[in-house]
């Protein structure tokens, strides 16, 4: 019930035009109540009276009342339909800036497959039902009992003789009410995996594909579809069987009134024309009753699906802005953890960071270095408010990352993530997406910068090329710089790249290591990254073990120290750094003698 009110309370700001259509509607039903006493007197004043006049009169009358009817039909229908359909719009509009804002853990809990048939199945259902068949239910109750009271007016015996299969109907219609809710509950909810099912194998086909698993895939499937029809087919046989005894009932109803309305007009109870009229009538409380299993069926899967919706725009902000929240304005790149503990949510126990200290200067290059599963994303998410802390602090320039609005917060942080995302648009807006309003010469300094623009003019319609799901597909390590080139356009104070660069060649990753010298002038810079050239030109290297920082230093300091670096740099480095070191010495070699020849000569 609550649901339900919730549901009805989103007509409040279409009010005015409800009213408009349920008075129209009223009119509608009006009429309906009019034309069978009008079709009643045609036959009884005009038709045994013997003269035309009369008889054109009424029946002129008829038509009138019901071309009328007609017309108010029409407006009512158009109207009904702009407040369905605003409130789907309205109802679109909240779960999608809802689901903007919520935090990582929402979308670890609901797959991407639920949340599609929430926004658009769910709510279609719900419009279904606020569209017109809220409406229709009033009218059919309205219907109802203004025919009843004229029914009983003109001949109450007869049409409490008539009342006797609506009772058996109630009965109907009570059982199917207990059960068609259940029904549509579980048709909903398997849609919604019908839905993840096949999210998830149009975004995983590549690896369906290359591991040729086509038939698992496809028999995935055809299991939860089977459901979905199995589901579908329970609802449709309870509908059914509640329909075609409801509709045994109507029939019964008219057996009984060609019977008793007979015998009564034979006895000379009321006249032909009264006859006539009470048949006419009687269609007034047969469609309310015949619709109500549709009705309610419909009504049934719209409070099936609103809870669905209600549980999106329900979910909890955690990460939200505070009511005091302040803006932060410039920044001059200090970052600070104090004492951070951090777990995820959904693991409480288990915690990432235990007591984490770390003071990052303005303008320092700080590498962070630590086995994979060690936090080191989860550092940095720290630091934009991805993630939120268990406990401790995450400052910078001296504000809790919490006492800031989050939109201030971000601006300032220029992030190249793990996995690079690209929007289906062309290179230029993909570059430009944190700041649209960068001339073409500063998308193009970015783009250099990143190691990017060559590969870029390379593609069939340079910076206009489209990419993405509709377009080029680009390679890990293109993707990679464009989401580097995509940072670096925001101009931010603070620049974190998690393995951003994890995906592109060694000489690649060379040249944007340089370029990336020049970009981080003046920035705060977190870098994670795995190969050594980077780490080398760090101002400090943080080593992350065991949910704290476990060694900092500059690569000469911490090797010298023999600790935790010195063994990843003797499993990983120590070999290749030695050969670039020989490789060096022996290009230096062949410089110097390349530049003796022409003396020897
Ligand atoms: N969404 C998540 N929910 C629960 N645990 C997670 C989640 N993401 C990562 N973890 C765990 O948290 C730890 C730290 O992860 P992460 O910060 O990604 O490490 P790194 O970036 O150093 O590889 C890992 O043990 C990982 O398994
Ligand atoms: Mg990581």
């Amino acid at each position: 019930m609550q649901n339900f009110w919730r549901l009805i309370s989103y007509l409040k700001p279409y009010r005015k035009r409800f009213v408009l259509s349920f008075v129209l509607a009223m009119t509608t039903i009006g009429g309906d109540l009019i034309v069978p006493m009008l079709f009643g007197w045609t036959i009884s004043r005009g038709l045994q009276s013997g003269q035309m006049e009369q008889v054109i009169l009424y029946a002129g009358l008829l038509v009138m009342v019901q071309a009328l009817k007609s017309g108010v039909n029409y407006a009512q229908w158009l109207v009904q339909h702009q407040v369905g359909q605003s409130v789907v719009r309205d109802l679109r509009d909240q779960l999608y800036s809802r689901l903007q804002a919520l935090p990582p853990s929402f979308y670890r809990n609901m797959s991407t497959g639920q949340i599609m048939s929430r926004v658009t199945s769910d709510v279609e259902a719900v419009q279904e039902y606020l569209g017109w068949g809220f409406l229709i239910q009033m009218m059919g109750a309205t219907s109802f009992i203004g025919t009843s009271l004229i029914l009983l007016l003109l001949d109450w015996q007869l049409t409490l003789v008539l009342y006797l299969p609506l009772l058996v109907l109630l009965v109907i219609v009570y059982h199917f009410d207990r059960h068609i809710g259940p029904a549509w509950d579980a048709v909903r909810e398997q849609m919604g995996v019908l839905s993840t099912v096949l999210q998830e194998n149009i975004s995983g086909v590549r690896v369906v594909q290359a591991f040729a698993q086509e038939k698992r895939e496809n028999g995935r499937f055809r299991t939860q579809n089977l459901l979905n029809r199995e589901k579908n087919l329970s609802r449709a046989r309870l509908e059914a069987n509640s329909f075609s005894a409801m509709d045994a009932m109507v029939g019964l109803t008219f057996a009984l009134l060609a019977y008793f309305g007979a015998q009564r007009v034979i006895n000379g109870h009321g006249d032909l024309g009264q006859f006539f009229a009470y048949q006419w009538y009687l269609w007034g409380i047969i469609w309310p009753v015949r619709f109500m299993g549709w009705l309610i069926s419909m009504m049934r899967q719209a409070l099936a699906a609103a809870p669905r919706l209600f549980q999106i725009l329900d979910a909890p902000l955690t990460i939200a802005d505070k009511p005091e929240a302040i803006t932060l304005q410039h920044v001059r790149g200090e970052i600070e953890f104090r004492n951070v503990h951090f777990a995820f949510e959904d693991e409480p126990d288990r915690l990432v960071m235990k007591g984490l200290n770390l003071h990052v200067w303005p303008g320092e290059v700080v590498a962070v270095l630590g086995s994979t599963g060690s936090g080191k994303s989860s550092l940095v998410n720290l630091i934009g408010r991805f993630q939120e802390v268990t406990d401790g602090q995450v400052l910078i320039d001296g504000h809790d990352v919490r006492d800031v609005t989050l939109e201030s917060l971000r601006r300032h942080i220029g992030i190249v993530p793990q996995e690079a995302f690209l929007f289906s648009a062309s290179v230029r807006e993909n570059v430009a997406y944190g700041n649209p309003d960068a001339s073409e010469a500063d998308i193009i300094r970015a783009a250099k910068l990143a190691q990017a623009h060559d590969f870029i003019m390379e593609m069939p319609q340079g910076y206009d090329t489209q990419i993405g799901e509709r377009g080029v597909r680009l390679s890990g390590g293109q993707k990679q710089r464009l989401a580097l080139a995509r940072a670096i356009l925001v101009d931010p104070e603070i620049l974190i790249l998690d393995e951003a660069t994890s995906a592109v060649d060694t000489r690649t990753e060379h040249e944007i290591q340089q370029a990336l010298e020049q970009v981080m002038q003046g920035r705060t810079s977190i870098i994670i990254a795995q190969r050594l050239s980077t780490i080398k030109h760090a101002d400090r290297v943080v080593v992350l073990k065991d949910g704290v920082v476990a060694e900092a230093g500059t690569h000469a300091e911490l090797l010298a120290r023999k600790g935790e670096y010195a063994r990843i740099y003797d499993l990983q480095y120590r070999e290749s750094d030695e050969l670039l070191a020989e490789m060096q010495q022996y290009m230096a070699a062949q410089d110097e003698a390349y530049k003796l020849r022409p003396l020897a000569a």
